[in-house]
């Protein structure tokens, strides 16, 4: 038990301390170590040693120029790219120091372009709501929280008039890119108030539950005038933060009656094209439920008899079965 503070001081101080975000990637390490050994005189080995270790200092100072912090998307680009060129690095250089120095200055501007692009748009692509991710952090190598505030101040982000005509589909629809890279598992928390939008100040209390759904939108068919109202979509985690929230105003437009869409009639029009009066509905209702009920009868006693003729089988094999096994003890 002794040993632990020991092997953790030990620990402490042989982590190398010059990390960045190349660096923290083991392949990137276990590549550069290789390279290192593969020469075979030592005091070159020592040489390369300074130039790699120098290099990671360039990689660490370039991570810092651009917050110091990059994801997981963007580290694999950037390894990607610069395991590649190592790689070619490796099989053409003549093995001079200078050769060294580049290819660790060309990793250093791989990782700079991507952090170039990254840092302004990706780290933060929220323009509105708050967004709580997961970065590396460059210098310690480990995952940590990152919150990007709401540009605008609040997670608010604006109301959006959706006009429809009774009969319409109105889909609501409130995802955002950047809503997937959201620490824990937020949901889409839809509710709505109803009445004419903008008539009157919304409390709280105002709202109905209408969903709460890991899909970002809604589909509401057929809308009736009564559906008019205020709807409100708000993106939340377990305990109650919000993230992004967005409001639909949904009015709804009655159809004129004459234009209304023409009601489906069964059984169809007579060919006379009297209207159908309440006694020739019956008359054409007694047969056919007359028809529909002998229907279902014969199809019950069919099925009785054929279960029973399939018990009756499955008795008789059993049986042939049991005589089979006595017959062979
Ligand atoms: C919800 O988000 C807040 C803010 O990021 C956080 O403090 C809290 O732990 C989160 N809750 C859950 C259940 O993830």
């Amino acid at each position: 038990m002794e040993m632990l503070p020991l092997m953790l001081l030990f620990l402490l101080c042989f982590v190398p301390q010059l990390r960045a975000c190349l660096q923290c990637d083991r392949t990137v390490r276990l590549m550069l170590e290789d390279y290192i050994l593969s020469e075979p005189n030592v005091l070159k080995q020592i040489e390369l040693q300074k130039i790699t270790d120098q290099g990671l200092v360039g990689f660490r100072e370039t991570s810092d120029q651009y917050k110091g912090v990059i994801d997981f998307t963007t580290l694999y680009r950037a390894k990607t790219e610069f395991l590649s060129e190592f790689d070619r690095f490796r099989k053409t250089t003549t093995g001079s120091t200078s050769e060294a120095i580049q290819i660790m200055e060309k990793g250093r501007e791989i990782l700079e372009k991507y952090l170039i692009l990254f840092i302004p748009d990706g780290l933060c692509p929220n323009k509105c709501g708050l967004l709580v991710r997961r970065v590396m952090d460059c210098t310690s190598c480990l995952y940590k929280t990152y919150i990007c505030p709401s540009p605008t101040g609040q997670q608010d982000c604006g109301e959006f008039p959706v006009n429809a005509e009774e009969g319409d589909q109105a889909v609501l629809d409130c995802f955002l890119p950047w809503h997937r890279l959201l620490l824990g598992k937020p949901e889409y928390h839809y509710s709505w108030a109803a009445g004419v939008p903008k008539i009157k100040k919304l409390e709280e209390s105002d709202f109905r539950v209408l969903v709460v759904t890991d899909e970002a939108s809604v589909v509401l068919n057929q809308l009736h005038v009564e559906e008019e109202g205020t709807y409100r979509c708000l993106l939340q985690n377990q305990t109650g933060t919000v993230f992004y929230k967005v409001t639909f105003l949904i009015s709804v437009r009655a159809l004129p009656t004459q234009t209304q869409k023409p009601v489906i009639t069964f059984p169809p029009l007579h060919l006379d094209n009297t209207p159908l009066t309440m006694q020739s509905y019956d008359a054409l209702l007694v047969p056919l439920i007359s028809t529909v009920i002998a229907a279902c009868l014969a199809a019950s006693l069919g099925l009785a008899i054929l279960l029973r003729v399939i018990r009756k089988d499955q008795k008789r094999k059993g049986k042939e079965e049991e005589d089979l096994m006595q017959s062979l003890l």
